[in-house]
């Protein structure tokens, strides 16, 4: 059974701050290069063997940690006292990672109660500080292990946004076997056979190119099946039941922001890449801003249209919606129209 990790307060910390680990190196998923090729590619599992399977597996036992925190968490205190203002509880996946802490530090300055599931918990407290579980709860889990998918970690999710993901080549990040067929395709197989269907929305971070992935350039990226995995994941998504919307990146600028913490987090901007491009039919190739891409999942949630859609979106030079959810829906809705 999956146990809820707990925060401890600073006193108790049971090691000095400068000794918490720092996050692994980052290495670009997506290096600059012309952007999948493999020709073909296996079929989704069967969505109802594959729940089947995942309610016969047995839970194994998540130690309770205790999480120290962070040293630099001024601004958490306000969010701390205040009470969550929404009843939505958010799934988190890939929290740690640079568009999902922008997505965690976005949900947690609007007072949304969410739910991170990371492999390394710890993570959570180094890059958010120390939170109000009613606000912020965090879980361990890898998504390439079913069993560490526990349906006590689903109780009370109402939506799930899941930017969870890996290098497109080969790099440290893909150590103990962390590739993209494991997480893009497998991992995410894992998380929607195991989410109650109660979710009102999962929002799932894509790649532009994952139709393409047998044509140049895409085919470069996609040597190691990048593309082609996070189209399988899009596709079991898809056929799912579960009420979706895919957001496809394209190459992320702007972080990844990984070892800052969420003070740092709050005064990132997308620079002047603001202005937003939100296409359908995968015609998209230009670069985005993190920022932009955690903002499209918030938005993505709340508006009724963006269900069962798959959008592209990239950034550009220029004013842009900011977090006006009015905005937002025309760039939706236009988008729909072309
Ligand atoms: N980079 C690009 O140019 C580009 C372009 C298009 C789309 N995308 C996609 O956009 C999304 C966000 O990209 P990003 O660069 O911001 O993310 P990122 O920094 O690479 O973060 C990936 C996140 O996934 C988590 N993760 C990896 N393996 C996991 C596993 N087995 N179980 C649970 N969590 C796991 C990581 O956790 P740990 O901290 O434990 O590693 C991290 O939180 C990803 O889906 C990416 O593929 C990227």
């Amino acid at each position: 059974m999956a146990s809820r990790l707990s925060y401890t307060p600073i006193s108790n910390l049971p090691l000095p701050c400068e000794k918490i680990p720092k996050p692994s190196q980052i290495v670009p998923n997506f290096p600059n290069l012309p952007l999948n090729s493999c020709p073909g590619y296996r079929g989704s599992r069967n969505i109802t063997s594959s729940r089947r399977a995942l309610s016969s597996s047995i839970c194994h036992a998540v130690r309770e940690q205790e999480l120290v925190q962070s040293p630099n968490s001024e601004s958490n205190q306000d969010s701390e006292t205040a009470p969550p203002s929404s009843s939505k509880l958010v799934l988190v996946l890939g929290g740690s990672g640079g568009v999902g802490q922008l997505v965690v530090a976005s949900l947690l300055t609007r007072n949304i109660k969410s739910r991170l599931l990371l492999r390394d918990p710890e993570k959570a407290t180094t890059l958010f500080g120390k939170q109000d579980q009613e606000k912020l709860q965090v879980w361990r889990a890898d998504t390439r292990n079913p069993e560490d998918l526990d349906p006590s970690i689903f109780e009370g999710v109402t939506h799930v946004i899941c930017c969870t993901g890996t290098t497109a080549f080969p790099s440290r990040r893909w150590d103990g076997d962390n590739t993209p067929e494991r997480v893009d395709w497998e991992g995410v197989r894992n998380l929607v056979s195991s989410l109650p269907a109660s979710v009102k929305r999962i929002v799932l971070v894509s790649s532009v190119g994952v139709t393409k992935f047998n044509e140049l350039p895409w085919s470069i990226m996609n040597l190691f099946g990048v593309l082609k995995y996070k189209k399988m994941g899009e596709d079991f998504v898809r056929n799912s039941g579960l009420p979706f919307t895919i957001i496809r990146a394209g190459r992320l600028t702007d972080g990844p922001y990984t070892s800052y913490d969420l003070n740092t987090l709050l005064q990132a901007t997308a620079g002047e890449r603001r202005a937003v491009l939100i296409g359908q039919g995968d015609k998209l190739v230009g670069e985005v801003s993190r920022l932009v891409v955690a903002e499209a999942c918030i938005q993505a949630l709340d508006i009724e249209f963006t269900q069962g859609e798959v959008y592209e979106i990239n950034s550009v030079k220029g004013e842009g919606p900011g977090s006006d959810p009015q905005k937002w829906r025309e760039l939706f809705k236009a988008a729909q129209v072309k």
